[in-house]
């Protein structure tokens, strides 16, 4: 194994080691969260647990990415910058579902070719599409390895651009599913409501 794998390898751990501490805080969080949810009125609950979820990015820079949960999901937002925007489309004909043709993976508004409402922000589910594992970042460009950047699955080793569409030949059948959301305004999105809802 080349020094170069042994680098992926180790970065690939600390990266999921990083998800894994925050989707056990946000578990915890969950936990703690049970006797006040349960001390709510009906309606209050329902919403406490199915309600939308409001994410400043105010303070994201060019090829962060943050992770929030929805309704005990995870979801990432990345906000892209313009030389990741330009490598989307490079790596197509090596792409299971290139065109958003499968309707269940995102909302309309998002069946484009940056899978977005807005190019520069990526809002994904973190959840791989074979068994569920949270993928990890790796946005390095390496042309050798014919990589633009995307998510690497560290559990059966799926593979995703950065718009998470999901590469031939693994086990993830389909692209990583997009949420409905929208942005309420600039530096504020909106995570499980749709763009056009009022
Ligand atoms: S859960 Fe991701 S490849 Fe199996």
């Amino acid at each position: 194994m080349s020094d170069e794998d042994m680098d992926r390898i180790d970065r690939n751990r600390r990266h999921f080691l990083t998800v894994a501490t925050a989707v056990t805080g946000l578990a915890g969080a969950g936990l703690v969260a049970i006797p006040f949810l349960s001390s709510l009125k009906p309606s209050a609950r329902a919403q406490a647990l199915g309600a939308p979820v409001e994410v400043p990015i105010d303070s994201l820079a060019p090829g962060e990415m943050v992770r929030v949960l929805w309704r005990g999901k995870l979801v990432f937002i990345l906000r892209r910058t313009d030389d990741m925007l330009s490598r989307l489309g490079e790596n197509d004909s090596n792409l299971r579902d290139p065109n958003s043709d499968v309707a269940e993976q995102q909302p309309d508004y998002c069946a484009n070719e940056t899978r977005s409402v807005r190019p520069a922000y990526l809002v994904v589910e973190g959840a791989c599409t074979h068994l569920g594992c949270a993928p990890l970042e790796d946005f390095e460009l390496r042309p050798a390895d014919n990589w633009n950047g995307g998510f690497f699955c560290p559990c059966h080793g799926s593979k995703f651009d950065l718009a998470g569409r999901v590469f031939k030949g693994v086990p993830a059948p389909t692209n990583l599913r997009i949420p409905p959301y929208r942005f309420v305004r600039d530096d504020l999105i909106l995570i499980g409501q749709d763009t056009g809802a009022a």
